[in-house]
């Protein structure tokens, strides 16, 4: 039992720096595709992302029961009960300033033929930085969008990046291993500087080329961004429900 609980105290000691270094400051080495399903520790800016869930339970993904009311807990094991009551409503009034500054959204032609060429174009704003993700998606669920590469489109080339600067980036991108496809429907973007005081928030755009998929029909396309409203230095609590998770529009895009 000792050399269990030893095993266990060692490993957690191994783990601890990784996870630090993943949250906050997104996920830098996740350099692939990916759904919002990952980010479980994430809150829901919306209850409707979850229409699979009863009620009461999606509402508990929301920043209000997930996010506040743990920094609201008096006791362990909220990380925040170091905070003074006052510390504890500035950093909620900060996070919800944030969420009422960020968006997403999503735009292509409502029209293409199957197999052809379709360009979707997302820009965001939120968030705290240092970096934002996005991800290409078909639907606005929580737990059950899939990559667009699932329902048929074929993302043919990297995703062109650019950040707050304007200019374009790749070094997020450069992390793949070389040789194999840079042609994914996740990106971060970096760089980002956050000053509420000046209206200062993370910003991007991302432009997809895709092909479009070979069955006629009736598809949807949605962006999502990926954000965080702390930024604090205790990263260690790597359990912090500071993250979100927002929805563009979900477009209609008919495949003829
Ligand atoms: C173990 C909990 C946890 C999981 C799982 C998680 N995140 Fe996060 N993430 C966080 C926290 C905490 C923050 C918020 C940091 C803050 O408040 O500024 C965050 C913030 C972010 C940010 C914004 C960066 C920042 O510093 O604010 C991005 C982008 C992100 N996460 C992407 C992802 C992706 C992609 C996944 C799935 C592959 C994921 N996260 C899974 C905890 C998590």
């Amino acid at each position: 039992m000792k050399k269990r609980l030893a095993a266990i105290l060692q490993a957690t000691v191994f783990l601890l720096p990784v996870a630090a270094y993943g949250y906050p400051n997104g996920t830098p080495q996740y350099v692939t595709d990916s759904g919002p399903f990952c980010a479980s520790c994430h809150s829901s800016v919306m209850a409707g992302y979850m229409p699979e869930l009863p009620p009461d339970v999606a509402k508990k993904e929301l920043p209000e029961q997930k996010h506040y009311a743990l920094v609201r807990m008096p006791t362990l094991p909220s990380p925040y009960v170091e905070l003074t009551p006052e510390d504890k409503e500035r950093l909620i009034n900060k996070a919800k300033l944030i969420d009422s500054n960020s968006a997403v959204s999503i735009t292509a032609r409502s029209k293409v033929k199957a197999g052809g060429e379709l360009t979707v174009t997302v820009k965001a704003r939120g968030g705290n930085g240092p970096v934002i993700g996005i991800m290409l998606v078909d639907r606005a669920l929580r737990y059950q969008a899939r990559p667009v590469s699932s329902d048929g489109w074929l993302v043919t080339g990297e995703p062109e990046v650019i950040g707050q600067d304007g200019k374009i980036q790749k070094a997020w991108l450069d992390k793949r291993i070389k040789g194999t496809p840079r042609n994914l429907n996740f990106v971060l973007i970096e760089g980002e500087r956050f000053d509420p005081e000046r209206n200062l928030y993370p910003e991007g755009m991302v432009t997809y080329a895709l092909k479009a998929p070979s069955a006629p029909g009736a598809y949807t396309l949605t962006a999502v961004l990926l954000y965080g409203t702390e930024n604090t230095d205790k990263a260690g609590f790597f359990q912090r429900p500071s993250g979100r998770i927002l929805f563009s529009e979900e477009i209609k895009v008919e495949v003829e």
